[in-house]
């Protein structure tokens, strides 16, 4: 694992970075009140990567983190910024945080983010620590993300909806859920609504098979079929495959996109606790002199991974659950 003094921090700066997720203020509260436990000052970073280039730096207190545990979304704001992957941008960041009088960092984001913040210490030396925040879920290295419960949970509420005016008028739909590059959220949904069918970016079900389920289960006297879809990096593709089963099968396929409806809202109690854990766990790493990582659990229990072991490596959608959702629909 990387180090560096830990005895020279004396002011965390806190960004989220990315898609928000439920949770990401419950693990700013945490980090925040932990560092200030042990006497150090933070601050945190309007906006993510923009705010670092806009001076954008703001002192988190006790009293501002009151009230936040609860709520969606992030009082950081975040952003995505591809000039980051310039070095040039990188050095006007990093000499823009050391005049605020910022000596290390909390990152809280996803993949693209945690690429920037090993950048950050691999080139200036600076400390800094990753925390997962996506609904994808997708991160190398740990079980679980901050907000995938959540979003997994409004996902199958939404769901459940669904499932009652398909039985009423036995129909067939298809309901799009997000994931870019991972099936993590479609595959829970499936499993946990009862889906016939899932199509997510790891698996290649065709629209055949698809027809032959939903035609399979019409034989055993089923009226109406729940088929779930991530929209992977084609939001929308839940028309595109409403329009192919049409024209093979001539099936009609109502199409319901729950979009970012998936990223609002409370997060669940999993969520507040895993981003409770994992705030403090970031802390505490960087007060052990350790960076250039991500904190994480496995197996429920807290582990700490180095951005160089869990960068660019695919987390596989658990084959077991898979199976499961096969054949419980069969
Ligand atoms: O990565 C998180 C995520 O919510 C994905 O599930 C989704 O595909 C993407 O972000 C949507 O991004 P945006 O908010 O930029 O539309």
């Amino acid at each position: 694992m990387p180090q560096f003094p830990a005895d020279k921090i004396k002011t965390i700066g806190i960004y989220t970075s990315g898609g928000d997720a439920p949770g990401m203020n419950a693990a700013i509260r945490a980090a925040t009140r932990v560092a200030l436990f042990h006497g150090l000052e933070v601050r945190g970073i309007v906006g993510g990567y923009p705010g670092m280039l806009s001076n954008e730096f703001m002192p988190l207190t006790q009293g501002s983190m009151g009230n936040i545990l609860q709520r969606g979304g992030t009082i950081l704001k975040t952003g995505r910024l591809p000039e980051f992957h310039q070095a040039d941008v990188r050095a006007k960041a990093v000499a823009n945080m050391r005049a605020a009088g910022i000596d290390a960092l909390v990152c809280i984001g996803g993949d693209g983010s945690f690429t920037g913040a090993h950048l950050l210490f691999q080139e200036h030396k600076f400390p800094i620590v990753g925390l997962p925040g996506t609904i994808d879920n997708d991160i190398f290295g740990t079980d679980f993300t901050i907000g995938f419960d959540t979003a997994v949970n409004v996902a199958l509420e939404a769901i459940d909806r669904i499932r009652d005016t398909a039985a009423s008028h036995d129909r067939l739909f298809i309901v799009e859920v997000m994931g870019r590059d991972s099936g993590f959220i479609a595959v829970d949904v499936g499993v946990a609504g009862g889906a016939e069918e899932i199509f997510f970016p790891e698996n290649s079900v065709t629209v055949d098979e698809a027809i032959d389920h939903i035609k399979r289960g019409m034989a055993r006297g089923k009226k109406s079929s729940i088929l779930i879809a991530a929209e992977g990096r084609k939001p929308g593709r839940a028309y595109d495959l409403a329009e192919a089963i049409r024209k093979k099968s001539g099936f009609d396929a109502k199409v319901c996109i729950l979009g970012h409806i998936q990223r609002g809202g409370s997060p669940t109690a999993a969520d507040r606790i895993l981003a409770s854990r994992l705030g403090a766990a970031a802390i505490e790493t960087l007060r052990k002199g350790q960076c250039d990582c991500m904190v994480g659990v496995s197996g429920g229990q807290l582990t700490t991974v180095p951005f160089a072991q869990a960068l660019g490596k695919k987390k596989a959608v658990g084959r077991e659950l898979i199976e499961l959702a096969r054949v419980l629909s069969y």
